[in-house]
């Protein structure tokens, strides 16, 4: 039933810092309600919101559907007796229609689910010379200067933290119809996709003592595009954690950025498409000892940090 991943929404204990980290990495900010919205070039859709909050944390996830699979998800609650949320808090922060869902999910994550379709993106040919292939490029110079566009064109998924992962598979595929599409461990951690046709992964979850937001991930137009808007933020004081490397699981090239909380920003380009109708076998890799780590890319320039599972936005609202 869920067809994508639309707009994630956090609490930040600093709105201006918030606004700076985001607008340095290439999203357009507006106000609106009390609140910072961003979008992504050549998207006319609200892609991130910043509420002032206590801490860094998941306000809610807004995930869209159709009509007919948001009247399935509402027999599926009224099956499963999950009690609907009463969005008045968050209605100060956005504009809900009645006919949305909002739902907290197993962690005690909050979901809005809408009927929308999502916003179409612009995206612009790689012109690319490969020895020996017909040269598309020809007396041309092909380096891009820093000040070439490098900003984000979608939130393609989050990776969520929480202390059960067969819990949320379970919930999220049987009440929101979404697919598992590989896993690391039988516990450890698991990429579900959008039903219909998706990326690999719009909801990667971790395990951890605690729910929290590892990254959320935002798709780039091509890898210098990624790494220029790596560069841009590192240049600008922001921390570079991992990359660049190539992930086994979704096949995408990556670069992990940590924000002002500690927390992970994620770009990447190239990841795995999943038809509908596309035939995919769930692969399990083995996640003892050493071999979760391995298990996380296929190369990199560099081990991924001791820290890099770590789980900074420890939440107390377990259910
Ligand atoms: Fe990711």
């Amino acid at each position: 039933m869920i067809k994508s991943l639309h707009c994630l929404s956090l609490y930040v204990p600093n709105l201006e810092v918030g606004k700076d980290f985001y607008s340095c990495m290439g999203l357009t900010p507006h106000s609106e309600k009390q609140s910072y919205v961003f979008r992504c070039e050549g998207k006319n859709q609200d892609q991130l919101r910043l509420i002032q909050g206590k801490k860094k944390e998941i306000a809610w996830v807004t995930w869209s559907t159709n009509l007919e699979g948001l009247n399935r998800i509402k027999d599926n609650l009224r099956t499963h007796q999950i009690k609907p949320h009463d969005p008045k808090h968050e209605s100060q922060f956005c504009t809900s229609s009645p006919n949305d869902i909002w739902l907290r999910d197993p962690d005690g994550t909050l979901l809005q689910i809408i009927v929308a379709n999502t916003a179409e993106q612009i995206r612009t040919a790689v012109k690319l010379n490969h020895p020996g292939d017909v040269f598309k490029r020809v007396g041309i110079r092909g380096a891009p200067n820093r000040q070439v566009d490098s900003r984000p064109r979608k939130l393609g998924h989050i990776l969520k933290f929480t202390p059960d992962v067969n819990r949320l598979v379970d919930f999220y595929t049987t009440i929101l119809g979404m697919k598992l599409s590989d896993r690391i461990g039988e516990k450890e951690l698991a990429f579900l996709r959008c039903s219909g046709d998706s990326d690999h992964h719009t909801l990667a979850l971790a395990l951890s003592d605690a729910v929290g937001l590892h990254h959320s991930s935002w798709e780039m137009g091509n890898l210098d595009q990624m790494q220029l808007c790596a560069q841009r933020l590192i240049d600008a004081g922001y921390q570079d954690c991992w990359g660049v490397g190539r992930h086994i699981y979704g096949s995408n090239y990556f670069h992990y950025i940590r924000d002002p909380w500690g927390g992970l920003c994620e770009l990447f380009w190239d990841i795995d498409f999943i038809g509908e109708h596309s035939e995919w076998t769930v692969e399990v890799a083995d996640a003892h000892g050493s071999s979760l780590h391995e298990n996380l890319f296929q190369w990199a320039t560099s081990l991924p940090p001791d820290d890099f599972l770590r789980n900074f936005e420890k939440v107390s609202h377990v259910t």
